[in-house]
């Protein structure tokens, strides 16, 4: 093979003149210095928070709104800016950040709260090891440790509601309670962030009522607001000329119908981009959003059916061998996968339910048909290419032997 043409591909990637001057700013990670819409947000975090610059404990504060209306990125702004200051001031304050849903177990979050916080570097004898400790023992070692030190401490669990999920309020409990006894030996603030309008109500009500001394909720962006981050970030990310308008109006559009949620918007620009670039034009338009939109779709609809449970996986297979899609004939074809998978089979009414998920999710279709006297029936359909189906199924062992 000729080799050449693989230098020439790196060469261009080295000189070439690309549509994007900074990539970075298009990444899920990067948090822009301003974040226009969120002014109040921004102010009512701040001045919660400010009291710990007047030796005070801030209130704890409770954060909701849908993904992606920028809760992360403002809670994190407004600490940067809360550190640069107790730094500039000479006021000792400790801020501790952690992801209760990338920690992927509740003793995790324990594990970084700790690591995060400095006792696991400082403290020999209260450190919370990677793994061995109860939870209890765990949390009281955090507690202990900052008691020790005074240490007045503001401390930010995202996705706070991933860790009720899994273990309950336990924790919560533990640190809100803390705080009534520490007061004079240091404390703990707490920022709970969360994206389920409804984690309040999993809470015991002691926990819910001393974690909500404060509460924001983020509204989705509308149209017009995603226009104008889209555009205020196209200038960091793109070369002059390289984006039209157009294009960015079309994103808007399209992350505006879906929640208002500014990180889809955002992942859209990303990804025409990088389409654009593979096809060598020297500007993105709408054809590229469009084509992102379907790339992401059909993205998602895999990692969906990839990550679903076996029976799911058996369900749209049936879904997808009907030749009717009458619920009857779903059924059937269901309960002989089974068979030959040697799997017991789900109830009917189990199997309605999943199809009422996979609707919900937009894999599938489901309309009620009238048969005049004969009465109605449900039809079910897919929605999504059988391609990204098979292939889907194709990658679980166990579903490949029936394909
Ligand atoms: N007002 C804004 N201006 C510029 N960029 C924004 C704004 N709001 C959000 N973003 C960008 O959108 C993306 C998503 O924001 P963020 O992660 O803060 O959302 P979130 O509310 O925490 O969502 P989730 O609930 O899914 O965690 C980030 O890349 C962020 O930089
Ligand atoms: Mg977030």
């Amino acid at each position: 093979m000729d080799s050449d043409y693989l230098d020439n591909i790196f060469e261009k990637a080295v000189i070439g003149n690309s549509l994007i001057k900074n990539r970075k700013t298009l990444t899920i990670d990067y948090v822009p210095e301003k974040l226009p819409f969120r002014d109040e947000e921004s102010k009512t975090i701040a001045q919660v928070l400010s009291v710990v610059l007047k030796d005070g404990r801030p209130s704890n504060l409770l954060v909701f709104g849908k993904p992606g209306t920028g809760k992360t990125a403002v809670v994190k702004n407004v600490i940067n800016r809360l550190k640069r200051k107790s730094k500039e001031h000479g006021i000792g304050i400790t801020v501790t950040i952690v992801n209760a849903k990338t920690a992927n177990t509740s003793y995790k979050v324990l594990y970084d709260i700790a690591e995060e916080m400095g006792t696991n570097k400082i403290d020999k004898k209260l450190k919370v090891h990677f793994t061995g400790l109860s939870m209890g023992e765990a949390t009281d070692r955090i507690l202990e440790y900052v008691k020790k030190n005074q240490l007045q401490v503001i401390l930010v669990i995202d996705e706070i509601d991933s860790l009720v999920d899994r273990n309950g309020d336990d924790i919560l409990y533990s640190f809100t309670r803390a705080n009534e006894r520490l007061t004079e030996s240091g404390f703990i603030s707490l920022i709970g962030i969360s994206n389920s309008l409804t984690f309040k109500d999993k809470l015991d009500p002691r926990v819910r009522s001393s974690l909500s001394e404060e509460e924001l909720v983020f509204n989705p962006y509308t149209v017009l607001q995603l226009k104008e981050i889209l555009n205020e970030r196209a200038q960091l990310a793109f070369n002059e000329g390289s984006i039209s308008q157009a294009a960015i109006n079309l994103c808007a559009a399209v992350a505006g119908k879906e929640n208002g949620d500014a990180r889809k918007a955002i992942d859209l620009l990303r990804v025409a981009a990088e389409i654009a670039e593979r096809e060598r034009a020297t500007i993105v338009i709408e054809k590229h959003i469009r084509e992102a939109q379907e790339k992401i779709e059909k993205d998602t609809n895999y990692e969906v059916i990839k990550n679903s449970t076996t029976h799911t996986k058996l369900v749209v297979l049936s879904i997808l061998k009907s030749q009717t899609g009458m619920t009857g004939e779903v059924y059937d074809n269901y309960i002989s996968l089974c068979k030959m998978m040697d799997q017991d089979a789900l109830t009917q009414r189990r199997i309605t339910q999943i199809v009422s998920e996979l609707d919900q999710l937009g894999l599938i279709t489901s309309n009620v048909v009238s048969h005049g006297r004969y009465g109605r029936s449900q039809i079910i359909k897919i929605a999504v290419s059988s391609n990204t189906i098979m292939n889907a199924l194709k990658d679980d062992p166990f579903m490949s032997t029936l394909l």
